[in-house]
């Protein structure tokens, strides 16, 4: 049987899910996130739009997948003009992953571009966006006040700003409401949970109360109630979410949509290598580690060998900071960058660099961007539809699990983060929305609970 986006969106009303809802448009209430260098491309893009849902392609440094366009701009270094021709080079690479992600959606769903506030091509970025067809702009890391201006002669393009608590929802709605325009979704990213450079002004903010769904959700539709905007904006949550029964309460908490990262980037279809896949997916908790980026952002990745050691020598490198009389990699990929401006109260490594390392696959040099969440298939590298049909599957559905897969697979929750060693021994109070439904608390480990 042909699954295409009806079928994905049959299921999702049959789940008890609702579909979302941006600008007219019905999509699966389950987004892919922009992951970059290179993470989301087109292949990945393509492979959730195809079911009807919004996937989204990372803006930055997309040459690193065109062999023609790296034989061009790879060696570029002191040349006065390296900065322009790789920026050239980068806009060439996002028409081609648009319009390549765009093809082979077969007209389903719809192709976002996430684009970072803090990027130096920003603006060409979005430009170039609008050119080559996207359906949507996603743009996080920084508050995009000027998005509305960028974009006045493009209203059918969605706008879709990252951010994480009501305070910021509050900024960016008045400000753009002057400007005669509304965000036509918000993501509410929490710092807490989520991949990637995080919308928490410092490390030590990062678990505050505020960015919680429940708090946030609540204060967000509480101020658009107050200023009349009430169902006007859809809210996707995004952060640490893995199953079914997370999606149905944070629907309930009145969210329209979710968006998932890190369960995306370890899909057969993500645009990455086995070996990044593998490095996000058989990560423990203990190996994902929370420190500030060359953007002065806190982020959220896997700790390995490199970053293990960069954060042991950080000290030494922030005592040596110093400007720069280049960037590193020739293209300024960020307006302030703490390596190139020698701002020692922020990290010092070349995030492109590093990223590009991970994307090769080099375990040893990688940046390796990871959320916090427990995986809804573990260490497994599954299907996107496979991810699409498990969260889309209620909890009574999904006890037809062979228990060899249940190991550390709890159908209520996504994979346990209560249990040690596969199901002898709970090592937490049980947190399952319905106990009763949990296969592993009540048929393995009933005495445990
Ligand atoms: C490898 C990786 C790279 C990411 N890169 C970006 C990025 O370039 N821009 C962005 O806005 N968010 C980025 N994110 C955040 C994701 O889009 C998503 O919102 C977040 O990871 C959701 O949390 P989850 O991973 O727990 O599902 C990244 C996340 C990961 C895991």
């Amino acid at each position: 049987m042909r699954k295409d986006a009806t079928y994905w969106l049959d299921q999702t009303q049959a789940a008890g899910l609702k579909p979302l809802k941006i600008k007219g448009q019905i999509l699966l209430p389950i987004v892919q996130g922009g992951m970059g260098v290179c993470v989301s491309a087109s292949g990945l893009s393509s492979a959730v739009a195809k079911l009807g849902g919004m996937g989204t392609i990372s803006s930055v440094d997309l040459r690193r997948r065109h062999s023609d366009l790296m034989k061009k701009t790879g060696h570029l270094d002191k040349e006065p003009d390296a900065r322009s021709l790789i920026d050239a080079a980068n806009l060439e690479a996002l028409d081609r992953e648009i319009k390549t992600a765009k093809l082979n959606s077969n007209g389903q769903g719809w192709i976002a571009v996430n684009i970072m506030k803090a990027l130096s091509a920003y603006e060409g970025y979005i430009q170039q966006s609008i050119k080559s067809g996207a359906n949507a702009l996603v743009v996080g890391a920084g508050l995009p006040l000027d998005l509305p201006e960028l974009t006045k002669d493009h209203p059918d393009i969605a706008l879709i700003p990252i951010l994480s608590d009501a305070r910021g929802v509050q900024l960016l709605v008045r400000k753009w409401e002057k400007k005669g325009r509304l965000p036509d979704a918000i993501i509410i990213e929490n710092p807490r949970l989520a991949g990637g450079h995080l919308g928490a002004a410092r490390l030590a903010d990062l678990g505050d109360s505020r960015f919680e769904f429940e708090i946030a959700i609540g204060q967000i539709l509480e101020f658009f109630k107050t200023s009349g905007i009430e169902n006007e904006i859809p809210l996707i949550a995004a952060g640490g979410i893995n199953s079914h029964a997370e999606i149905l309460r944070l629907q309930r908490l009145g969210a329209s949509g979710v968006q998932l990262g890190t369960a995306f980037a370890v899909t057969q279809e993500c645009d990455a290598p086995q070996v990044f896949k593998e490095v996000l997916a058989q990560a423990k908790p203990q190996d994902i580690v929370e420190f500030v980026s060359v953007a002065g952002l806190p982020a959220r990745a896997v700790r390995t060998p490199w970053l293990d050691k960069y954060l042991r020598i950080l000290p030494v490198l922030q005592e040596r900071a110093h400007k720069k009389l280049k960037c590193n990699m020739s293209f300024d990929c960020l307006t302030h960058c703490g390596l190139r401006d020698g701002d020692a109260t922020i990290g010092q490594f070349c995030i492109d660099q590093q990223l590009g390392h991970a994307l090769e696959g080099d375990l040893k040099r990688g940046l390796f961007f990871r959320g916090a969440g427990v995986l809804p298939f573990g260490a497994e590298i599954k299907k996107v539809s496979d991810l699409i049909r498990f969260l889309l599957t209620p909890v009574a559905s999904n006890t037809e699990i062979q228990s060899s897969e249940v190991n550390n697979f709890c159908p209520t929750r996504g994979a346990c983060v209560h249990l040690e060693q596969g199901f002898e021994k709970c090592i937490q109070d049980h947190q399952c929305f319905d106990d009763d439904l949990c296969p592993l608390h009540s048929s393995f480990a009933p005495n445990e609970l």
